[in-house]
């Protein structure tokens, strides 16, 4: 039996590629159907980065796993952004550097270091929109809303960094680079909606999802446009309350966990 604010159907997941949008993506989904959003891939950082300062070979999964149980790895979710706190140091800035980046894929292909991430992961109350990998395929695979995000290393490169940057090409190379090395963990859920996202601004892809979403039932709490980043009319900023989304504000019609 599936525990009512348990029901992990609850759940949407956005997997794909590096720099495909996923997190975008899913917060701006997340906000507009008001309940967190939930970086996956800020454990795999946090993980990499202790494993980093325990003089852990990033290839050494027993060294890797031995540095994650002496340290308290906390991820905290919410509607704007997350937090991820090592020994409740907030590390949320410093899991995002180049050597993060350099080795964060040797740390995440070791199974047991999945593992430890899932199980963290699934301790998570529903309702929330995740980003990741693997998230509908393997850690909520009874997810009822899941979608895969695509574009080319190339238009990937192109929006972090883009277009007349003299560094274009070498960026394309580097996330060329990532989705090789992360492509055993990317396996799209079978039933898993893609989204072709080439050529696609943030707004378009997120009118695409919510259409998506409209088909089956989940619509958000109030008529906005996709662009709308004015969740709390209050402050009239662009922010919400993370109160209000740890309410877990279902949507209306089904809802997601309908
Ligand atoms: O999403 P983000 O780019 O922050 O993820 C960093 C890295 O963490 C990825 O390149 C991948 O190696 C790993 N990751 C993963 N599975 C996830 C999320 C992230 O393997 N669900």
């Amino acid at each position: 039996m599936t525990l009512p604010g348990r029901d992990s159907g609850a759940v949407i997941t956005f997997d794909g590629p590096a720099a495909a949008g996923k997190s975008s993506v899913a917060q701006r989904v997340a906000r507009l159907l008001g309940m967190p959003f939930v970086s996956s891939g800020l454990l795999y950082r946090a993980a990499t980065l202790v494993a980093a300062r325990s003089g852990a070979d990033p290839r050494d999964e027993a060294a890797i796993l031995a540095a994650l149980s002496s340290h308290a790895i906390t991820l905290e979710p919410g509607l704007h952004e997350n937090r991820v706190r090592i020994g409740g140091h907030d590390v949320s800035a410093a899991v995002h550097t180049d050597t993060v980046d350099a080795n964060v894929s040797f740390v995440a292909a070791h199974p047991r270091v999945r593992d430890w991430v899932s199980a963290k992961l699934r301790e998570v109350p529903p309702p929330f929109a995740i980003d990741g990998r693997d998230m509908g395929a393997v850690v909520f695979p009874e997810a009822r809303h899941k979608f895969f995000l695509t574009a080319s290393a190339r238009e990937r490169a192109r929006r972090r960094v883009g277009e007349r940057s003299a560094d274009l090409e070498a960026v394309a190379g580097a996330i060329a680079r990532r989705d090789q090395l992360d492509a055993r963990q990317s396996e799209p859920a079978p039933d898993a909606q893609h989204i072709d996202t080439e050529g696609l601004d943030l707004d378009e892809v997120v009118e695409v999802v919510l259409r998506h979403l409209a088909e089956r039932g989940v619509v958000p709490r109030r008529a906005a446009a996709p662009g709308d980043r004015r969740e709390n009319p209050e402050r009239g900023d662009g922010s919400a309350r993370e109160g209000s989304a740890r309410e877990g504000s279902v949507p209306d019609g089904d809802g997601v966990d309908a």
